[in-house]
């Protein structure tokens, strides 16, 4: 199942998430349903938050071997060594900005099926970590790079959101009027 991506301005994205008491079928389904929705929309990570669950969980298929669920992961060392890449978020559709971040990290987390597991990673790998493992704690990575452009970037999705509630707004009060016109007419005829 396809679920509905949250995105910029909703401030659901600032929460923290919760650990997941109970990696169950109901858990086990959910991450299902991420990877299908990570894949629709051509992701390479997905956290729970962004579907609207705060639960310490996220996907990543970095498209080179490591397609992985983590569940209640703990960061447990990052590299001195930095790195810069570009990163997107499904959350913050269109966007492109190169972050620096550690370039390896070591995480634990558990399972699908509830096993402890440990997983070293680089490149690609550590920054799709590091990414949606910042969405668990409400951090974007637009945080991590320019103040300016994140602000430009943060006011431009509100005003697009502001444009868009607009909208509805006069369509519904188009569709009030032609309602109201239409039981004026059969008012008459009654
Ligand atoms: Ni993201």
């Amino acid at each position: 199942m396809i679920l509905d991506v949250v995105t910029l301005p909703d401030e659901f994205l600032r929460q923290k998430s919760l650990p997941v008491e109970d990696v169950n079928d109901e858990i086990r389904t959910l991450i299902e349903n991420m990877y299908e929705t990570m894949y629709e929309t051509d992701g390479v990570g997905l956290a729970a938050v962004q579907i609207g669950k705060l639960l310490r969980l996220f996907v990543v298929d970095d498209q080179n071997g490591h397609k992985m669920a983590f569940i209640n992961p703990q960061i447990i060392s990052t590299s001195s060594e930095t790195c810069e890449i570009e990163e997107g978020c499904l959350s913050i559709p269109s966007i492109y900005e190169a972050i620096v971040r550690p370039k390896n990290v070591t995480v634990q987390a558990l399972n699908e099926k509830g096993k402890p597991f440990t997983v070293e990673a680089d490149g690609f790998f550590a920054r799709i970590i590091q990414h949606e493992y910042d969405h668990l704690d409400g951090v974007l990575y637009i945080d991590r790079g320019d103040e300016d452009l994140k602000n430009k970037i943060v006011l431009n999705f509100e005003k697009k959101a502001a444009r868009k509630a607009e909208k509805e707004k006069i369509k519904a009060a188009k569709q009030a009027r032609i309602a109201a016109k239409i039981a004026a007419k059969q008012a008459k005829k009654g």
